[in-house]
């Protein structure tokens, strides 16, 4: 067992009100491909032709085409892994109290985790552009693309297109729940997109041991994560997860 491993549970299993601060890594064993890195999705696809909320005003139809649709398919199919197990588990615990997540795939919830930010929105749910009006997305009929409302306005995902604000009640809980935390776990993000990516440096800030999982360095590797657990989230969590439970049940 490597020492930030050993250290990492020593801390984890102190821990009263940890936040996980989760990215597209976590999914990436469910079969959801992450955006940057290797297989990313903005390898295939320029995210600011067809991920910009201009390029959706403009245009729905590609957007729709060349990356809603493709998205649903995949995040249709996407069960919780290992990883999002773990990290309800450690909920169950009284580890961890939050997810912040930048996925807008519910894995967590289904998973049972019950307090998640959902920071870059949710695809579970879709609204008109126009109107605001709100459907779930497994209601929404695909038979014409782009899908309208009544109203004649475009259909699309509840989820953050870039160019477009961070819900403001999202960005302010992820502040405070990263203020207030013992154990900050960071879990599968490249660490590139703000403000999620400040979340870290707020809880290093106030105190947190920084805890990053993740099979590659990031930007916060060496600067912000005090304890790097170098693999994959479907792996290494569980290890954890295991590992607290028998230091917690041995007197
Ligand atoms: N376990 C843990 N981490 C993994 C795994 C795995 N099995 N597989 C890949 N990773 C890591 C990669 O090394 C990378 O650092 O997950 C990270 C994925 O990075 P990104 O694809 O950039 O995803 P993320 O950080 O969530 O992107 C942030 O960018 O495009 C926007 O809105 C999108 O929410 C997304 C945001």
């Amino acid at each position: 067992m490597s020492d930030s491993f050993e250290n990492a549970v020593n801390v984890l299993t102190q821990a009263k009100k940890a936040v996980a601060l989760t990215g597209a890594g976590i999914s990436v064993e469910s079969g959801i491909p992450p955006f940057r890195g290797k297989g990313g999705l903005w390898e295939k696809i320029d995210p600011m032709k067809y991920a910009h909320i201009d390029a959706f005003l403009e245009d729905p139809k590609t957007v729709w085409d060349v990356l809603i649709k493709n998205m649903k398919t995949v995040l249709d199919k996407a069960h919780p892994n290992a990883a999002h197990t773990g990290l309800a588990d450690l909920e169950q615990l009284g580890i961890l109290q939050t997810v912040i997540t930048q996925n807008v795939d519910g894995l967590h919830q289904r998973a049972g985790n019950r307090d998640v930010i959902e920071f870059h929105g949710s695809f579970a749910r879709m609204h008109c552009q126009s109107c605001d009006w709100a459907i779930e997305t497994a209601q929404v009929d695909l038979s014409e693309i782009p899908p309208r409302c009544g109203c004649g306005g475009f259909l699309r995902p509840d989820c953050i297109f870039f160019g477009e604000l961070i819900p403001h009640e999202a960005l302010f809980r992820s502040q405070q729940v990263s203020a207030a935390c013992d154990v900050m776990l960071v879990i599968g993000t490249s660490a590139t997109v703000q403000p999620a990516a400040s979340m870290p440096f707020i809880a290093r800030d106030n105190g947190a041991v920084v805890i990053e999982i993740n099979p590659e360095p990031t930007s916060l590797t060496q600067r912000i994560s005090h304890l790097p657990l170098m693999g994959a989230a479907g792996t290494i969590l569980p290890r954890l997860v295991g590992t607290i439970r028998q230091r917690l049940a041995t007197p």
